[in-house]
């Protein structure tokens, strides 16, 4: 593990002090340090890794106040096909139990501007609710689109309509149909700054319209996973990527459909790994020689422009061949 990797993971055992349904599969938990003392500051946009009692790890977005130096609130959905972990939450977590979390870290940060748009999708409001609380704290103008499947689905209904009153817009797609992204894009050219989370389509459209209106600079997003690679930008895609372990002189082969850390598994070498989507920092690694095609969410941009390490979950190469530290 790199030293950067264990500056991004600080662990720390909490107690769940307190769960609550707060829709139709979802519930959130209040998460404080066993002796009340006070937990990390963290910003609007973060998120901690959960690491539950079976050994999977999980992030979620911090859904709480700021303010609150004792509590930490995170929510979750339940996903029933999913890999385990939200099954866990639901039915193998119980009030006073004691988990750990690393984190917080932030890959959503809120930059400032004087009038914001938050277009959340579902559980994506959970990034979105301290991002409410900042701007009004920042007195800048502000409107919700917040969009589910149905009202009995989506969280914190009645929390951002005692927040956010007129500003809060709740669009159900069972009463209104999905979400008007032409609407979005007039807020965005009239000035305001987007942040959205939420499904993978709803982001790849709001990409996509953005980029067409030529937006982007204007469109903030955050993924539950890794982005998919765009066509075309790496070699890796075309089959070619080669990884050269500078400790072994070993070579890996990465196929065009298998991760780079895969790869390494598959010829027997371990990278430590937590949410395999380019968001908790835990694989990440030195990289030596060659130019990484950064998929992560959680490099800043001057990290990705120097270029000196790289998470082996989602990343790739743009050139044939990288070179690791391992
Ligand atoms: Fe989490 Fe790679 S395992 S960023």
């Amino acid at each position: 593990m790199t030293a950067a990797t264990t500056m991004r993971n600080p662990e720390l055992d909490v107690q769940i002090t307190g769960m609550r349904l707060e829709a139709a599969g979802v519930i959130s938990l209040e998460l404080q340090t066993p002796d009340r003392s006070p937990l990390p500051a963290w910003t609007a946009g973060s998120h901690v890794d959960l690491v539950l009692p079976s050994g999977l790890t999980r992030q979620y977005s911090l859904c709480g106040d700021i303010d609150d130096t004792l509590r930490l609130r995170i929510a979750v959905l339940l996903v029933p096909t999913g890999r385990g972990g939200s099954r866990e939450v639901h039915s193998g977590l119980r009030l006073g139990q004691t988990v750990t979390i690393r984190g917080p870290r932030n890959a959503f940060e809120l930059q400032p501007a004087d009038s914001f748009l938050f277009v959340a999708g579902g559980i994506g409001i959970t990034p979105i609710l301290p991002m409410i609380r900042a701007v009004q704290k920042a007195n800048a103008k502000w409107h919700l689109m917040y969009g589910g499947r149905s009202r009995a689905s989506m969280a914190f209904i009645p929390e951002l309509q005692r927040t956010g009153g007129g500003n809060v817009e709740i669009l159900p797609a069972d009463e209104v149909g999905l979400l008007d992204l032409d609407s979005v894009v007039a807020r965005a050219a009239a000035g305001a700054q987007v942040y959205s989370c939420g499904p993978g389509a709803l982001l790849d459209a709001l990409t996509a319209r953005f980029a067409a209106a030529d937006l982007s600079d204007s469109l903030h997003i955050e993924r539950f996973g890794a982005a998919p690679v765009a066509s075309g930008t790496t070699d890796s895609k075309a089959g070619s990527l080669r990884v050269i372990l500078a400790r072994s002189g070993a070579t890996v082969d990465v196929p065009s459909d298998c991760s780079v850390m895969s790869a390494l598994r598959d010829a027997g070498h371990c990278v430590p790994s937590s949410c395999e989507q380019g968001i908790c920092g835990m694989c990440e690694t030195r990289v030596l020689d060659g130019v990484p095609d950064h998929r992560d969410s959680l490099l800043t941009e001057s990290e990705r422009e120097r270029s000196d390490t790289m998470m082996v979950c989602v990343s790739r190469a743009r050139s044939p061949t990288i070179t690791l530290d391992l």
